[in-house]
């Protein structure tokens, strides 16, 4: 490694300048892979997105996706005000240029001078991955959660607009996971207030992931939707958790039918959290999309209210701190996974 990657490494792996995270839960964080855009919004025009308390630019150069701090070394001009032209993006205070490695092309003050390999900027790696741009960090072998539906030929895929909550990530993940608020928070969608207990579900732990089927007769089906379901049948929802923030949940429907959601809470900063949401189904597959996003924003927006209202704001993973009940056996799992990643007992405090 020489001197000059030295210099990136450590820039690109440094704690950010007023970081809500502490600098332990930061570098544990900053490990794994989140998603950061929508790849349909990603195109030659930057867009400025924050992770983490990093300020990151995303666009599109030579259809390839770009992912670097947004920051210019020269005055510390965020590189998402600029523009990209010829598939290199230009500082908008000075005119420098960065092709798609960072490299500095151009300095237009000084035409004719050699520019120096120092003027580089801080890259991430950028994936594309369930209509998403996933980034990590620490750019480190952490694996981005599976998500069987989306490259399945049998299914349709709607991907929601990302989603914005003013709460932690761990606050949002824990209310996914969680059966036994259906009955009170939903109401308006699928729950029912008279159908509140929660049958007996077991947690299975496999390597860091989390599994868990929950069978109810807590129906899927929306609110005033025709509901073809038998009576008294048994709702499967099996739950897959990827630490630290994403979770997967495949509902399955009578005949076979499956819908999978794949719950992505990006943590923004310590209380503010952006959340991703592709959907694959194999059945109603040419419904309108519009129906299942609407459908799903209600949800989203009923849960909401509750993940930017609970105190602490910050998940507690000393589960002395808070009172569990049977139907919590999920969420209990949940935060020993966090604490044996190595996260504070208040992760975020
Ligand atoms: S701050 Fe970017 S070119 Fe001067
Ligand atoms: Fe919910």
């Amino acid at each position: 490694m020489n001197e000059t990657t030295k210099i990136m490494e450590a820039n690109r792996t440094s704690f950010p300048r007023d970081c809500s995270f502490t600098p332990n839960d930061w570098h544990i964080l900053s490990a794994f892979w989140y998603p950061i855009a929508i790849a349909a919004d990603i195109v030659d025009k930057p867009v400025g997105v924050k992770l983490l308390d990093v300020k990151l630019v995303c666009y599109r150069s030579q259809g390839n996706v770009v992912v670097a701090r947004d920051l210019c070394f020269h005055r510390g001009a965020p590189l998402s005000m600029g523009w990209v032209e010829n598939d290199e993006i230009v500082c908008p205070y000075h005119g420098f240029r960065y092709n798609c490695e960072g490299a500095c092309t151009s300095v237009p003050a000084h035409p004719s001078n050699k520019i120096s390999p120092k003027l580089k900027l801080i890259m991430y790696p950028a994936v594309e991955r369930y209509g998403l741009i996933w980034t990590s960090l620490a750019g480190s072998v952490e694996q981005i959660p599976a998500f069987l539906g989306w490259d399945d030929s049998d299914y349709v895929n709607i991907l929601p607009p990302s989603f914005d909550i003013a709460g932690s990530a761990g606050r949002q993940m824990e209310g996914f996971l969680d059966v036994s608020h259906f009955a009170y928070v939903h109401t308006e969608t699928f729950g029912d207030r008279n159908n509140t207990e929660v049958p007996h579900y077991k947690v299975r732990r496999e390597g860091t992931e989390l599994f868990a089927d929950y069978w109810s007769t807590v129906s899927n089906y929306g609110k005033g939707q025709e509901n073809p379901a038998p009576e008294g049948f048994m709702w499967l929802r099996a739950f897959r958790v990827f630490a630290p923030f994403a979770a997967s949940l495949i509902v399955h429907f009578p005949d076979d039918g499956k819908l999978m959601i794949l719950n992505c809470a990006s943590p923004v900063s310590v209380r503010y959290t952006r959340l991703f949401c592709p959907i694959s189904r194999n059945f109603d597959k040419t419904a309108p999309v519009e129906d299942t996003i609407k459908f799903n924003l209600q949800v989203f927006q009923e849960d909401r209210a509750m993940v930017e209202a609970q105190t602490p704001e910050d998940l507690p993973l000393d589960l002395a701190a808070e009172a569990h009940i049977p139907a919590d056996r999920t969420s209990i799992a949940y935060r020993q996974l966090l604490t044996e990643l190595g996260l504070g007992r208040n992760y975020t405090s």
